[in-house]
């Protein structure tokens, strides 16, 4: 049997999306500015559009690749990946009025549904959540409904949860659902860190500091937050696939492990009995995407939640080469390096991370 190579963070804006995006004013939104009328800018974090700061004020170019189906299983057969994960890239639907919350989350999960009805074997999806919904019984509501569409196999979630982030009581149903109906949560940044953390001369630097940093400090905090509230204590079943290898999760466990540890209110409050400790929940509720393009990364990804538990991932079409007719993309090529010059001579566990985990955690070959 030949292995297969899975892509677990691959996004795409389904076309009504786009619509939605092409149709606003604020953030986020598509525009064609007036310099550059034959180009559309795809602007969605926050502070892309501050004038003040130049080099980033305009986004990101944005064409076909980011709402053409047609587009993704090209990339995927460039880079010789047999099936893709595909997820609604960010801000996902957090942005959305409660009113229109429901009927969006459906709308957009059946899009995305039927565009991995298309290409059978090759398509499987992580939903949206209507989070910003008025109540979370509608969002349990579309937890149920993900059932009937046959190719979604999780659901990918932002860090901000209905507003105060993951360790938030209200959400208890949601993650009560997600066990109940085996949907692993995709968790992945969005929001960054607040601007003045990059500095006044954030400008200059383009995107580098809030993807580089602001990104993986968002997802470490989120998760870290999730377990000293006792979270995963409270739903054991509980599964979450950590974008680009849990930010610095792998690297800062025994930091937060001993913290949590020597923490005189913690125990006060009696939160230090009966929990598991971060090294269990890495290895037992934790998966990591191996988007993190280097070898150590890959080493610290898998020395913390094990090899059964790292996943390939390309975060196409984020990441383009800026040399347009490059045939392979660097991004991708990074991540596969990684992969294979952190295993050398251990084939086996090398396909494991390319593939056979992804399809074992998120059955993909029923
Ligand atoms: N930039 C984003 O906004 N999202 C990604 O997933 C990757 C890069
Ligand atoms: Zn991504």
């Amino acid at each position: 049997m030949t292995s297969k190579i899975v892509d677990v963070h691959t996004h795409v804006y389904p076309p009504s999306y786009i619509s939605l995006l092409r149709s606003r004013e604020k953030l986020p939104y598509i525009r064609i500015f007036p310099d550059a009328p034959n180009a559309s800018r795809l602007i969605i974090l926050p502070g892309e559009d501050d004038p003040s700061k130049p080099s980033t004020s305009r986004g990101r170019p944005i064409g076909p690749e980011y709402w053409d189906i047609k587009e993704k299983i090209y990339f995927m057969d460039k880079h010789k990946i047999d099936i893709s994960v595909i997820s609604l890239a960010n801000p996902w639907l957090d942005f959305i009025s409660p009113e229109a919350a429901a009927e969006t989350a459906e709308k957009t999960n059946d899009e995305i549904e039927e565009l991995c009805e298309k290409y059978p074997g090759r398509l499987y999806a992580f939903a949206a959540l209507p989070l910003s919904a008025s109540s979370p019984d509608i969002i349990v509501k579309e937890i149920a409904r993900l059932k009937s569409l046959k190719h979604v196999r999780g659901v990918i979630l932002g860090t901000s949860g209905l507003g105060k982030g993951l360790d938030d009581e209200a959400l208890v149903p949601v993650f009560e659902a997600l066990c109940e109906n085996q949907l692993p949560i995709f968790l992945h940044p969005h929001y960054g860190l607040p601007s003045e953390a990059y500095g006044p001369k954030a400008g200059e630097s383009g995107h580098v500091l809030p993807l580089a940093l602001g990104f993986p400090m968002e997802t470490t905090i989120a998760v870290t937050r999730m377990i000293v509230s006792g979270i995963f204590d409270q739903f054991k079943d509980l599964k979450v696939l950590l974008a680009h290898s849990g930010g610095t999760l792998p690297f800062l466990a025994g930091r937060i492990e001993s913290c949590i540890q020597h923490d005189g209110h913690l125990k006060k409050a009696g939160k230090l009995e009966g929990r598991r400790s971060i090294w269990e929940i890495l290895r037992s509720n934790i998966y990591l995407d191996g988007v993190v393009y280097s070898e150590v990364g890959i080493r610290a990804a898998i020395g913390a939640s094990g090899g059964t538990r790292v996943m390939f991932g390309t975060d196409h079409p984020f990441f383009p080469p800026l040399v347009g007719d490059e045939k392979e993309w660097l991004s991708v090529r990074t991540n596969y390096d990684a992969i294979s010059n952190a295993f050398g001579e251990a084939k086996e566990e090398a396909e494991a991370v390319l593939g056979r985990n992804a399809i074992q955690a998120l059955n993909l070959e029923d």
